[in-house]
C-alpha cells in the first residue's frame, strides 16, 4: 500500500459523519447526490441523498481512487490488458457489448452472428418444433440467463425456458414435468464445460429425452462454452457449440453465448438492446469523470458504510417482481467478485473487503426482515430499485402502493421517530439509495446489471483486489470429488455425518 493510498484512508477516517438530517439541512444534497442518466431504455434516476456522503469524503474517495489507480485500471480493462493477474487473463465482458479492444469486439460480434443464426433457426422451426428449452448452467452460467429471462417475458416467452442449476435432482425434475421432450431442447452451459452440477444434470437431461422417445438426444443439445473442444468431445454436434472468450469472466458471461436462453426467449432484437444498454453504461463508465461518475460514486458510498461504519452487510430490494432475481445474481456478482483476503501484491488486506449482499423483494420483505433495518443493532446500507411505469396491467392501486412504500421505507429508515416507548421507537438516520428506473425493458436491464458490474470493479479497484479469480470455491469441490470418489479420511464430525447418510 502506497504512503498516498494510507493517507487517504486515515484521513477518511478523521472526518466527521454528521447526520442526515444534518446533511440536508445543510445544503442542497438533490443537486450533489441525484442524478438522471438518459439511457436507450429509459431514463435511470441513481439518488445517493439519503446516504451519509458529503463533499468531504467524496473529494478524500476521489484522492484514494487516484491513488489506488482507478483511471488507468479502468483504462486497462477496457484495453484487454491482463488485469486478472492471478489468472494472467484479460476482463473483456464489455468486448460483448462493443465496448473494448477493437479484435476482442470483432470477435465477440462474430459469436454473436453465430448465435444469432442458431437462435432465429429455432424460432424458423429449422430444428423442428421447439416450445421448451431447459437450461442447464450453475453459477455465472444460470444466474444471469434466469434473471434476464424472468424479467423480461412477463408478457410471455417465444421460447419456454427453465433454469436448472442445482445437482439437486429435484430441479431437474420439476423442470422437465413442465416440459414436452419431444418439443424440449437442452442447453448446456458452462465456461469450462467441466462443472460436476452442469455435467450430471446434463446427463440425466440427455436420459429424460431418450426415455421420452427422443432418439438421437445429443441432438436436441446445445452447448455455451469457452472450451468448444470438450462440449464436441462429450457429444455435442459442433453447429450446436456456441464459443464465447475465456477473456469473459463466468459471472460476467450473460452477454456472451452464456445469453442464449435470453435470445431465445425474448428475440434477438431485444438480446441486442439488452446489449446496447449495457454499453451505453460502459460507455459512461468509461467516459465519466471521476465526479461525474455513478458507478464510481456508489462504490463511495460501498466503502463508505465498510470501512467507516463498520457495516458487515449490504441489501438490495427491488420493488418491481420483475427484478426478483436481482439480489441473487448481485450475490454472486459482488461476494464471489470481492469476497477476498488478499491484495493484488499478494500480502494480505488490512480492513474489510466486500460486504455481504443480501436482499429481497418490496413489498414481501417488509413484512418480514425490515423490523431489523429500521430498529436492530446492525447498520444496514440499503438500496431500493423501483421502476416508474408499471410492468402490470391491473388497477393503477398495484404500482402506486408499490412506489409508495418503496419511498416510504426510504423515508423512515432516515426520518426515524422518537417515542417515549424504547420498543416503539425508531432511530433513524439509516442510509439508503434508490435507483429509479423509468422502465423495466431489455435495454434499462442491462444498463443496470452493467451499472453493477462497474461498481463491484470500482471497489476492487480502491480496495486493491483482484476482483476477477474466485479461488475460494475450489476447497469445498475437491473435498466433495474425493467424498464422492471415497477416497480420504476427515474430521471426526464429517466422518460420523458421512457414515449417518450412508455416503460411507
Ligand atoms: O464455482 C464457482 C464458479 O466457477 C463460478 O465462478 C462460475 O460462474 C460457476 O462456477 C460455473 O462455472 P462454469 O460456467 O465453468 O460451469
Amino acid at each position: 500500500m502506497t504512503d498516498a493510498v494510507r493517507a487517504a484512508w486515515a484521513d477518511l477516517a478523521a472526518l466527521d459523519k454528521p447526520t442526515l438530517k444534518a446533511l440536508f439541512a445543510a445544503g442542497d444534497r438533490l443537486a450533489a447526490y441525484s442524478h438522471e442518466l438518459e439511457l436507450p431504455g429509459g431514463k435511470i434516476r441513481f439518488d445517493w441523498s439519503k446516504t451519509h456522503l458529503d463533499a468531504p469524503h467524496v473529494a478524500v474517495f476521489e484522492r484514494l481512487a487516484a491513488a489506488t489507480g482507478f483511471a488507468e485500471r479502468r483504462a486497462a480493462m477496457f484495453a484487454g490488458d491482463h488485469i486478472n493477474v492471478t489468472e494472467n487473463r484479460a476482463v473483456e465482458h464489455t468486448a460483448q457489448r462493443g465496448v473494448g479492444r477493437e479484435a476482442s469486439v470483432e470477435e465477440a460480434e462474430a459469436l454473436h452472428l453465430r448465435m444469432k443464426g442458431l437462435v432465429e433457426a429455432i424460432h424458423q422451426g429449422a430444428l423442428g418444433e421447439v416450445k421448451h428449452l431447459i437450461h442447464i448452467g450453475i453459477g455465472g452460467s444460470a444466474l444471469g440467463p434466469a434473471l434476464a429471462v424472468d424479467a423480461l417475458t412477463r408478457d410471455g416467452a417465444l421460447v419456454d425456458v427453465h433454469v436448472v442449476s442445482n445437482i439437486d435432482g429435484l430441479a431437474l425434475e420439476a423442470a422437465c414435468r413442465a416440459c414436452d421432450p419431444a418439443t424440449t431442447m437442452v442447453a448446456v452451459a458452462s465456461k469450462t464445460f467441466t462443472t460436476t452440477e452442469t455435467m450430471i444434470n446434463a446427463a440425466s437431461a440427455l436420459d429424460w429425452l431418450r426415455t421420452g422417445g427422443v432418439t438421437d438426444p445429443y441432438g436436441r443439445v446445445v452447448a455455451l462454452t469457452a472450451y468448444p473442444d470438450k462440449a464436441v468431445e462429450w457429444g455435442v454436434d459442433e453447429t450446436r457449440v456456441l464459443p464465447f472468450s475465456e477473456s469473459v469472466g463466468g459471472r460476467y458471461s450473460l452477454w456472451s453465448s452464456i445469453g442464449f436462453p435470453i435470445a431465445l426467449a425474448v428475440g434477438w432484437d431485444d438480446f441486442s438492446e439488452f446489449l446496447d444498454g449495457a454499453a451505453a453504461m460502459d460507455r459512461h463508465f468509461e467516459d465519466a469523470d471521476p465526479a461525474d461518475n455513478l458507478p464510481l460514486r456508489a462504490a463511495f458510498a460501498d466503502l463508505y458504510y465498510t470501512h467507516l461504519r463498520g457495516c458487515q452487510t449490504r441489501a438490495v430490494f427491488a420493488y418491481d417482481e420483475r427484478l426478483r432475481l436481482f439480489p441473487s445474481y448481485l450475490q454472486q456478482l459482488e461476494m464471489e467478485s470481492n469476497g477476498k483476503s488478499v491484495m493484488l501484491d499478494g500480502k494480505p488486506v488490512t480492513g474489510p473487503t466486500a460486504p455481504i449482499t443480501w436482499g429481497g423483494v418490496g413489498t414481501d420483505a417488509q413484512h418480514a426482515v425490515f423490523q431489523l433495518l429500521h430498529q436492530g443493532t446492525n447498520l444496514v446500507p440499503v438500496d431500493f430499485i423501483a421502476a416508474i411505469i408499471p410492468g402490470d396491467s391491473l388497477s393503477p392501486d398495484h404500482h402506486r402502493n408499490l412506489l409508495a412504500n418503496c419511498f416510504a421505507q426510504g423515508a423512515a429508515l432516515m426520518a426515524g421517530r422518537e417515542a417515549k416507548d424504547l420498543a416503539r421507537a425508531y432511530p433513524g438516520d439509516r442510509p439508503s439509495a434508490t435507483m429509479l428506473c423509468e422502465d423495466i425493458n431489455p435495454a434499462t436491464l442491462g444498463a443496470l446489471i452493467a451499472f453493477h458490474e462497474h461498481r463491484t470493479f470500482a471497489n476492487g479497484v480502491m480496495l486493491q483486489i483482484n476482483s476477477f479469480d474466485q479461488f475460494g470455491v475450489e476447497l469445498g469441490k475437491e473435498i466433495a470429488k474425493s467424498i464422492v470418489a471415497g477416497d480420504a479420511k476427515f474430521d471426526p464430525s464429517t466422518e460420523a455425518l458421512l457414515a449417518a447418510a450412508g455416503i460411507k
